[in-house]
């Protein structure tokens, strides 16, 4: 049931978020990644991955904006569709982007329910603590699956004054601990902790009774999530400190797009191999020159 991939003509069982909820203890460490379309969907959901989110980090990965406020709920809804078309067993998770649930608990269950409608999502995840436990505990009541989001919460970038790790200190320990239980008790079925201590990671995991999911946060979790770029290492510039690259997708890209461009300039591509038959049964297709031009096409 957990290998990574399947066979080509095994049916998969979707990823239920009650599943999630009860991998908490049974293990295996539920594995996240992040997609925006149905191509990399796809190939994650064959990777056997558990859950895809389709993260507001969109923003930065899709539209290139330096944070994630800009994103809107119709954008999360336009990339979810994609995705959820491409997810055979991974459990598909809306992001709620910014002021898309801030305002009331009311457009909460609003824009929940329209990820669920118009993106064909089967959870969603929101950013907030304790500020924002009767969101959650109204969109669980509504019948959508809730994955909270505490420690540093990306949303809040202006507030934080930068991308810092939170969770330091006492202060801070307390701070993640408090929103962690209050997401908990509002009824989320897993909650991701952002770029905080291991060892408060790890706390936080053995205080709540649903599956933590860590970026930044050190093994200690029930889970992890990477945002697909870093992990194919299709992100170029700064990296945060815990995105592994399994892969240097980025430059394999470079590198076949500059042979494709040789290739066009020098006439190599196509080639016969590439090109259909002759419309004409005396022309036995396209001849190439000695250059390596193809010389005859109409
Ligand atoms: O938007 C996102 O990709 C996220 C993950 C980094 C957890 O929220």
């Amino acid at each position: 049931m957990y290998s990574s991939g399947s066979s080509p003509t095994a049916i998969p069982k979707k990823v239920t978020a009650p599943e999630v909820r009860a991998r908490k203890g049974s293990g295996p460490s539920l594995a996240m990644v992040t997609a925006y379309d149905f191509t990399m969907a796809r190939l994650v959901d064959e990777a056997g991955v558990d859950l895809i989110l389709v993260g507001d980090s969109l923003g930065m990965v899709v539209q290139g904006l330096p944070n994630t406020m800009p994103v809107t709920l119709d954008e999360i809804a336009y990339h979810s569709r994609a995705v959820a078309r491409a997810a055979a067993r991974a459990h598909v998770v809306g992001d709620m982007p910014f002021m898309s649930y801030q305002v009331s608990p009311t457009q909460a269950v609003e824009s929940a329910g329209k990820l669920v409608k118009d993106g064909a999502v089967e959870s969603v995840k929101l950013e907030g603590g304790e500020d924002f436990a009767e969101h959650v505990w109204r969109i669980v009541r509504a019948g959508v699956p809730v994955m909270g989001h505490v420690g540093l919460m990306p949303q809040s970038v202006h507030a934080l004054g930068g991308f810092k790790v939170q969770g330091r200190g006492d202060q801070g320990a307390s701070k993640v601990l408090a929103d962690a239980k209050a997401i908990e008790e509002a009824g989320a079925y897993a909650l991701v902790l952002e770029a905080i201590p291991p060892d408060v990671a790890a706390e936080v995991t053995r205080a709540v009774s649903i599956p933590t999911i860590g970026i930044g946060a050190g093994p200690g979790c029930d889970g992890q999530v990477l945002v697909c770029t870093d992990l194919l290492g299709m992100s170029r510039g700064h990296a945060p400190k815990f995105a592994k690259r399994y892969a240097e997708l980025g430059d394999a890209i470079v590198a076949a797009t500059r042979r494709y461009v040789d290739e066009v300039r020098s006439g190599a591509f196509p080639s016969a191999e590439q090109s259909y038959k002759p419309n004409r049964a005396d022309e036995s297709g396209p001849r190439v020159s000695e250059q390596g031009r193809v010389v005859n096409l109409r």
